[in-house]
């Protein structure tokens, strides 16, 4: 994933852009650029294909000072990684921008462009943006006041900084869809996509809002909203102890994380949305073309991410009407598959160094076309430097942050998140989608950090229904649809850090068999949201009760059930039925958790259990 730094001080800065680049390297990206005003005033830059450790040997060999600079680490969405397509790109020796996110409307930018006498040197997207700025520039001539009108016919996603020779005391930055974020420091400020790449300059941020323009000089930071009115954004100071290897106030890493996931799903959404569709460009340069040939999926993956997969088929077959099958990669990789013509291999990892799942991606792009290879493979994946994202030829960055604690949480859902995004692209591509429902799944996609929010804040209720699980040795988890495989991710969650035995149903599976193992001592834990399968699953919550069965059911606030004797009924907020499996995941790792915490096991690190599986 792409990501910028920007500083503007009375030092040489090229350093700290440097530093910053390698904070932002976790996320994976394929070349590296930086762009300075140098002692005359002059605008250079150094790009380099690979890691930033051969952008900083460059810096080495040939070196460029300045005292205001931007830099970018890029992940190829439209052209190849190359050094010519490396950010940052110019227009002339005056002007300099890093991009990140996707601009649609390109093509025609770039033609309009050319028309007016603008010779492009790249194949990205991102040029555009700097030559619109210069062509706006001859009738505008400050670069702030150039910036505002400019953006104004950019469709798409971006966060963007730009430095000008003309205008050498600043940086402007403009956010719509892409995070940026305003490092403040004494006598000089910096710009970044993430405070990480920040810490060692600053402890103070100042987040841009959706629409912002930003003015950053060293004694000074003016924003403006999407209005054009001046604006002030909060001051917020950093503590020690908001940092991914450090608990915080929580616990334990696992509750932490289960509270992160609002933001990290956020995170995970962020520049990969336009106003009511996909960006499609967001899997990679080749997504769109590969995506148009597609006509099966085979999902593979293991353990939680195996989950999502699961989940993911239900999406893509109802929403996108592309036919999905999805298996363990433990047994994909020992079997002899037969591979339907124009099947996508998607893999799902947090790590990307699963030995299960990297094998049968081997083993997927072993076939000959002969014997039925598929067509192409991306990974979903939470690691961008990971092998399976180095293997595989488009990818989706879940951005999650790095997982702690053994039991996976927040990784698991902004995998639904990522599966959903390809969901909605397969479907508009193939034309099998509404635009009305895609549009209102964009819109629920928005809203779904707040509605995360209103789950976690049910804290203190599932820790009180907790208490019913202590004493228990065996326990039920039910569901109908796509919450059958949430099922089945709260029963392994359950397992695996309170030791206890659970089990997952399809809820119509109950009568054929595990019916029979149902007593006052086996708790059966429902998700029921309001959807055209809550009567059924009211006729089998009944079956539960009338062998004696104490039943824990979350479920929507309208679906009209309540507490009474031996049902605890916890009231879920209303969701969008299609997004309703990450929401009622929430309230099953919250269970989990305290469940754990009051049977005193090891929560982040329970016995036998690695978090990375990286051997058979
Ligand atoms: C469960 C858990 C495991 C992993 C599985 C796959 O909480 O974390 O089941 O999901 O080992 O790992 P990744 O996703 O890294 O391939």
């Amino acid at each position: 994933m792409c990501g910028i730094v920007g500083a503007v001080a009375e030092r040489n800065i090229t350093a700290v852009l440097v530093e910053g680049l390698k904070r932002l390297e976790y996320r994976g990206y394929d070349s590296a650029g930086v762009a300075l005003l140098n002692e005359a005033g002059e605008l250079d830059r150094r790009r380099r294909v690979g890691k930033v450790s051969e952008l900083e040997a460059a810096l080495k060999a040939e070196p460029l000072p300045g005292r205001v600079g931007i830099a970018h680490t890029r992940w190829a969405t439209h052209g190849a990684p190359s050094e010519r397509n490396a950010h940052p790109h110019f227009s002339g020796h005056q002007l300099a921008v890093v991009h990140n996110g996707i601009i649609e409307n390109h093509d025609a930018l770039r033609d309009q462009l050319k028309s007016l006498g603008y010779s492009f040197s790249s194949d990205t997207d991102t040029e555009v943006i700097v030559h619109l700025l210069d062509h706006t520039l001859k009738s505008e001539p400050d670069l702030t006041a150039a910036l505002k009108v400019a953006v104004k016919q950019l469709h798409g996603a971006y966060g963007l900084a730009v430095i000008s020779a003309k205008q050498p005391d600043r940086i402007v930055a403009a956010r719509s869809g892409s995070p940026l974020v305003i490092g403040l420091g004494l006598g000089e400020n910096f710009l970044a996509s993430d405070q990480l790449a920040l810490r060692q300059v600053t402890d103070r941020f100042m987040y841009l809002e959706e629409g912002d323009i930003a003015q950053i000089c060293r004694d000074e930071v003016q924003i403006w909203d999407i209005d054009g009115k001046a604006v002030k954004r909060e001051q917020v100071q950093y503590h020690e102890g908001a940092e991914a290897a450090d608990k915080g106030e929580y616990r334990h890493f696992m509750l932490k994380e289960i509270h992160e996931q609002p933001s990290v799903v956020q995170r995970t959404l962020e520049g990969r949305l336009a106003d009511d569709h996909v960006l499609v460009q967001a899997f990679g340069p080749q997504a769109a073309d590969i995506f148009a040939k597609v006509k099966n999926i085979q999902i593979v993956a293991c353990g939680t991410s195996y989950h999502a997969g699961m989940v993911a088929r239900y999406w893509l077959e109802e929403l996108a009407g592309i036919p999905c099958q999805i298996e363990v990669a433990s047994e994909f990789r020992y079997r002899k598959v037969v591979v339907q013509p124009d099947t996508l291999f998607v893999s799902i990892s947090q790590s990307g160094e699963t030995a299960d799942t990297l094998a049968a991606l081997r083993n997927a792009k072993d076939l000959t076309p002969e014997q039925g290879g598929y067509l192409a493979s991306l990974a979903i994946c939470n690691v961008g430097i990971s092998s399976l994202v180095r293997e595989s030829d488009l990818t989706l960055l879940t951005l999650a942050g790095p997982e702690i604690g053994v039991a996976s949480t927040k990784a698991f859902t902004t995998q639904l998140v990522a599966l959903m995004l390809l969901t909605l692209a397969m479907g508009r591509v193939r034309g099998t989608l509404d635009p009305q429902l895609e549009a209102e799944l964009v819109a629920e996609l928005r809203r779904l950090p707040t509605r995360l929010g209103e789950a976690l804040a049910m804290d203190a209720v599932v820790e009180k229904v907790s208490e019913h699980f202590s004493e228990k040795h065996h326990t039920l988890f039910l569901g109908r649809g796509a919450q059958y495989p949430v099922a089945m991710e709260g029963a392994l969650k359950l397992k695996e850090i309170s030791y206890i035995h659970a089990e997952a149903y399809p809820a119509g599976e109950l009568k054929h068999g595990p019916l029979a193992l149902v007593d006052a001592d086996m708790p059966v834990v429902t998700v029921a949201p309001n959807n055209e399968l809550l009567e059924k699953l009211k006729s089998n919550l009944q079956e539960v009760r009338a062998r004696g069965g104490e039943l824990i059911v979350f479920a929507d606030e309208k679906a009209g059930m309540s507490n009474g004797e031996g049902t605890h009924v916890v009231n879920m907020p209303h969701i969008h039925d299609a997004l309703a499996p990450i929401l009622y995941t929430i309230p099953l790792q919250l269970l989990s958790y305290y469940v754990a915490v009051l049977k005193g096991t090891d929560v982040d690190q329970p016995r036998n259990l690695a978090k990375s599986v990286t051997v058979e």
